[in-house]
């Protein structure tokens, strides 16, 4: 089947790689032409596991190409998907522009039946208003049909993501663009695809990812009364988790969730519901705890060092999650901000998200591994769960800090093995010192 994706961010890439790993004939744009020569050359500019070698294969046997041309998409594709950028204005409201001028061009450009599928994440309502946007600007009267087909990838597992989904939903005005759809996702394992109406299915993205918030929100608060009581925050999510009502996913407390997606998701879906007439006050306290986690954890640094200024601080962990390079809204950034304003010199390691992290932050002294990270170092601050610190050598980290107290912002370590190597160590949700 013939696909094009417009906007090869993260999102288009992954998917155009995957559509033609089952065999569809893609076309990826962009109009970032830097970016599509690059993508070109066999390079990609951002890091997630496999994808770059999935693009490089499916390039070469012939099933994906990049253009930064919108038309050419427009007039190869049966299904275009439109995934450009949705990001939030100022009072969290979202910004469509970029959505609606997209649709302008392939409204332009079409010439026969096309379905025009939504893959941003958008507010509810949208839909309607491609379709209206199309038929204005559909010179040839082509026929088309605006479907919307949210994406749950996530950054780091993405391919696996959408390789073997949990579900695919399908907003739809009408019947007709079904079928196509049934065949687009008939070589993948699609059992659990759903078809809704066009409305539903855009707000099936903004309420599945604000109650993944909600969840991590309710662990970093239950963090905080653990913290204060002496129970361990692992051990409560942990015994909640395993009734399969509740999951054990997403509940693991830390510094907050970040990313390109929660965030803006959570202020968008806020807005939205407040244009409609709905006060999303539980929302809001999800946003409320998340800000709160990343005030306690240095609150509780401040604790320790007493004032930060002139104290020299290690970071592990810049990517708002591990197996990324993706430093948007990530706690880490936030928290050197902070530091670094009370006078802190801050040292930091993170095997691959230190280039985009250097690019927002200023006066940062970058380490080739953790271990020149810690040098010199009054506090060490975990704040990414990369696996490669699961096996650092700890005892060679303490020797290389000036004072042995490490931070521990996704709870990473044992606590009773640290305190057995003489870490002064604080963890999020645990009491301190730790019991055994
Ligand atoms: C984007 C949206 O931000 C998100 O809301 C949605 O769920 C999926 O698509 P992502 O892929 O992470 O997420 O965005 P980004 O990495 O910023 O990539 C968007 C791409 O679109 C960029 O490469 C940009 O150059 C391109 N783009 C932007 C276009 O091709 N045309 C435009 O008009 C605007
Ligand atoms: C999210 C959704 O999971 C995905 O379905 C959607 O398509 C895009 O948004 P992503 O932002 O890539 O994906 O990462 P995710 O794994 O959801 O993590 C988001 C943030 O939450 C990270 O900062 C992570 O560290 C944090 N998090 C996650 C926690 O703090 N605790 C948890 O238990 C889980």
């Amino acid at each position: 089947m013939k696909v094009s994706l417009v906007g090869s961010g993260y999102v288009g890439l992954v998917t155009g790689a995957c559509f033609a790993e089952k065999g569809h004939d893609v076309v990826c744009v962009d109009n970032d032409t830097a970016k599509v020569s690059m993508l070109k050359s066999g390079q990609i500019p951002i890091y997630e596991p496999g994808l770059q070698e999935l693009l490089r294969k499916n390039v070469d046997a012939g099933r994906l190409r990049f253009t930064d041309s919108t038309e050419e998409g427009t007039r190869h594709a049966q299904i275009l998907f439109i995934a450009v950028p949705t990001p939030p204005h100022e009072d969290g409201s979202v910004d469509l522009s970029f959505i609606e001028s997209v649709t302008r061009t392939v409204a332009g450009a079409l010439g026969k039946y096309t379905i025009i599928a939504d893959k941003s994440t958008v507010p509810v309502k949208t839909g309607e208003k491609v379709a209206e946007t199309i038929r204005r600007y559909n010179r040839t009267k082509s026929d088309f049909d605006v479907v919307s087909n949210p994406e749950f990838l996530r950054e780091g597992s993405a391919i696996a993501d959408l390789m073997n989904p949990d579900r695919i939903v399908i907003g739809v005005m009408d019947e007709r663009p079904v079928p196509l759809l049934r065949e687009l996702y008939a070589p993948f394992d699609c059992r659990n695809m759903i078809i809704t109406d066009i409305n539903s299915a855009e707000m099936i993205k903004h309420a599945s990812n604000s109650f993944l918030a909600l969840k991590i929100s309710y662990a970093n608060a239950l963090a905080a009364i653990c913290e204060a009581s002496g129970a361990d925050v692992r051990q409560v999510v942990q015994g909640m988790g395993l009734d399969r009502r509740i999951g054990a996913q997403f509940l693991n407390a830390g510094i907050g969730y970040g990313g390109s997606c929660f965030p803006k998701d959570l202020a968008a879906f806020i807005k939205i519901a407040e244009q409609l007439g709905y006060d999303f006050q539980l929302l809001k306290e999800v946003q409320r705890i998340n800000s709160n986690a990343l005030d306690r954890f240095l609150k509780r640094l401040r604790t320790e060092l007493w004032v930060l200024k002139d104290k020299t601080i290690g970071v592990l962990g810049l990517a708002f999650k591990p197996n990324t390079d993706d430093v948007r809204n990530a706690p880490s950034l936030e928290l050197i901000r902070r530091m670094q304003a009370e006078g802190a010199r801050v040292r930091v390691y993170d095997p691959r998200a230190m280039e985009k992290a250097r690019a927002e932050l200023k006066d940062l002294v970058c380490c080739k591994d953790a271990y020149e990270a810690a040098r010199g170092c009054e506090a060490l601050l975990l704040t990414t769960e990369w696996d490669e610190f699961r096996k650092l050598d700890l005892q060679r980290l303490k020797t290389e800090m000036l004072h042995p107290l490490v931070l521990d912002g996704r709870n990473l370590f044992d606590p009773v093995q640290m305190a057995g190597l003489g870490f002064v160590y604080r963890a999020v949700g645990q009491s301190s010192p730790p019991s055994k």
